[in-house]
């Protein structure tokens, strides 16, 4: 779910789902193009890998009713998913004629500003491997399922799809502006772990809920984290944690707030940030306005 960067990246915190990796860049890098995409070469794929998919994905697809939100699960269902690892061309032909968005293929981490440059023009880089069986239950990186499963169906809704975009030019920006550490927190709770609010109750978003077997259910059902309503500033301030459930989520109403709460120009955001202290990732404020 995280995708451990650090060592390609700007120091510390990377944006997206990155989280830090102690073991290194897994992938091979040795064969790619200078914007870090490879070709899938879907052929190479074992039956073993195909199988292994197709039981992630009937673990996965059991959870989604009722957890995940509407949106999701209707770009989901016709993906084909339950066949075996998809290929990148067929998702791409349904998901340029709905948003425009394309997937591509890397070797795992790409860069900060590799990754923003990507989005910026609508690429959406896939990890184009597959978890090994013994990290068949929790994989530190993003690899094909988290992708696809957690990250390519909300690229079918529009407004979503813009925020994206949105995001790549922003971390552009934010790289220049030494801004990342606050802006990969914006990623991290909202692309990885956001939930949103709908008339049947909280539902899920965000992909690194999405693609987990166990957070899947604790996100939505337990009583455990806080959930918060949507606070830009809030966010950038929160630190998070790759290595347990999130203890907080931030809960937006709709794809149209999330996409112009982050529209204006961040950069005297981030002034403001130098000057605020970072909040723990279980910190509870009297202002917080919890969602039920
Ligand atoms: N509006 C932000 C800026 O000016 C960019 C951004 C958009 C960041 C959407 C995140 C999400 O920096
Ligand atoms: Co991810």
């Amino acid at each position: 779910m995280p995708r451990g960067s650090s060592t390609l990246g700007s120091a510390g915190t990377a944006p997206s789902n990155y989280g830090q990796s102690s073991h290194g860049l897994r992938g091979d890098y040795s064969r790619m193009r200078p914007d870090y995409t490879v070709d899938q070469d879907w052929s190479a794929y074992g039956e073993a890998e195909h199988e292994r998919w197709r039981r992630l994905y009937r673990r996965q697809i059991e959870l989604v009713p009722g957890r995940a939100c509407e949106d999701y699960v209707a770009a989901l269902m016709p993906l084909g998913y339950e066949a075996g690892i998809p290929r990148f061309e067929d998702v791409n032909a349904r998901l340029g004629r709905a948003t425009g968005w394309r997937l591509v293929a890397v070797p795992g981490l790409v860069p900060d500003l590799v990754f923003f440059e990507h989005l910026a023009a609508r690429r959406f880089p896939v990890t184009w491997w597959i978890r090994d069986e013994r990290e068949f239950d929790y994989i530190v990186e993003p690899d094909v399922f988290h992708d696809f499963f957690g990250h390519v169906p909300m690229l079918f809704n529009p407004v979503f799809a813009d925020y994206m975009e949105a995001y790549g030019k922003g971390g552009i920006k934010a790289h220049g502006l030494g801004a990342l550490k606050w802006l990969a927190r914006l990623y991290w709770y909202t692309v990885e772990f956001g939930l949103i609010r709908t008339p049947e109750g909280v539902r899920i978003y965000g992909s690194g809920i999405l693609s987990s077997p166990s957070e899947i259910d604790y996100a939505v059902v337990s009583p455990k984290p806080r959930r918060v309503a949507f606070d830009l500033m809030r966010i950038m301030r929160s630190q998070y944690r790759i290595d347990a459930f999130q203890e907080t989520y931030f809960v937006i109403d709709s794809f149209d707030q999330l996409f112009e709460a982050t529209a204006p120009d961040f950069t005297p955001l981030y002034q403001e940030l130098a000057t605020l202290p970072d909040l723990a990732a279980n910190a509870a404020l009297p202002e917080d306005r919890l969602v039920s």
